[in-house]
């Protein structure tokens, strides 16, 4: 069943933060349990 798109967002410019250690269990979670379709964008800010 086609869900409509939602948007999570961890975001901080603070380095070491928990961005990617918060994505990681959420990505399947929405996956298997919530029957989304996943895309991940897990990036650092640089100048
Ligand atoms: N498997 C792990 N065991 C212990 N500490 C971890 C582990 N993975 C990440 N960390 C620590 O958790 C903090 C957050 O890391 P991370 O999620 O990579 O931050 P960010 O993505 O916001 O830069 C960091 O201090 C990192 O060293
Ligand atoms: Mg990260």
């Amino acid at each position: 069943m086609k869900k409509e798109s939602i948007y999570v967002v961890f975001s901080t410019q603070k380095d070491r933060a928990g961005k990617t250690t918060l994505t990681a269990p959420t990505t399947p979670r929405l996956y298997y349990e919530r029957d989304y379709n996943v895309a991940i964008i897990d990036y650092d800010f640089r100048n």
